[in-house]
């Protein structure tokens, strides 16, 4: 997939939010159009979570993408968005590892978010990238988090770092595009955390705790349990691992 030149703005409420309301309200927007703000003020994560980030010191972007895939492949798109966020970060020397299905992580410690929202065949990407955020920052997150910036030891220009991202993000979609979850599942494996290892995996309610035994056709998560078959998992996330 190719990516246009980034829309920038000032401001935003939300990148994604912003994006599928304009296509909602019929503006005709090509695939690979890219929405950035260099300020939102109501950032969103996933779960309807808030997305904190700061004016001018983190990125924060979304992606239109119209896949032309079946609906259990989707299932591995935000996979493939994290292995192009993790080999961007690697560009400036940081090792970021994934975990299931759309986090990246470094140290334990969440350095970028991903959240993935379907309207029709049409599918926005939201990205959030913790850039120049101080350990003061992050403690307002409430989960464990860092920034490039903490990483290495040295600030970050966040227009530079989205032209960086988005030369992955055209490699690893094309890639997902043409061969699914399979033309991922090398790299993904390298670097999701907990394969191997017990897991505990949280679907709204519902949590489950098992072996991390691998990954099915699409991107499913397979989980282990006493005497029991591998249990595919197509939704929730993993929230801990050993
Ligand atoms: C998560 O890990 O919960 C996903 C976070 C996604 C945040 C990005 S920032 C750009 C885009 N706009 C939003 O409001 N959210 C996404």
């Amino acid at each position: 997939m190719e990516f246009l030149a980034p829309e920038w703005h000032r401001q935003l409420p939300s990148t994604s939010t912003v994006l599928l309301e304009r296509l909602r309200q019929g503006e005709v927007l090509p695939s690979g159009f890219v929405l950035a703000a260099h300020e939102q003020t109501e950032g969103r994560g996933r779960h309807g979570r808030r997305w904190l980030s700061g004016p001018d010191r983190d990125l924060t972007f979304s992606v239109l993408l119209r896949p032309a895939t079946d609906l259990p492949q989707l299932l591995s798109l935000p996979m493939a968005v994290s292995l192009a966020l993790a080999a961007a970060v690697a560009g400036r020397g940081v090792q970021a590892r994934t975990k299931w299905p759309n986090d990246v992580l470094v140290g334990g410690r969440k350095l970028a978010g991903v959240l993935t929202e379907r309207d029709g065949e049409r599918v926005v990407v939201g990205i959030g990238l913790n850039v120049n955020a101080s350990a003061e920052d992050l403690a307002e997150v409430g989960q464990p988090a860092t920034s490039l910036c903490l990483e290495t030891g040295r600030q970050h220009g966040v227009e530079l770092i989205l032209a960086e991202i988005l030369l992955q993000l055209a490699r690893w979609t094309r890639l997902w595009e043409d061969q699914g979850f399979a033309g991922l599942r090398s790299a993904w494996m390298g670097h999701c955390v907990g394969v191997g290892a017990p897991v505990t995996i949280r679907d709204g309610a519902i949590w489950r705790r098992g072996l991390l035994l691998g990954f099915g056709r699409h991107g499913e998560l397979l989980l282990g349990g006493v005497g029991t078959e591998p249990q595919p998992i197509w939704s929730g996330e993993i929230e801990t691992w050993d």
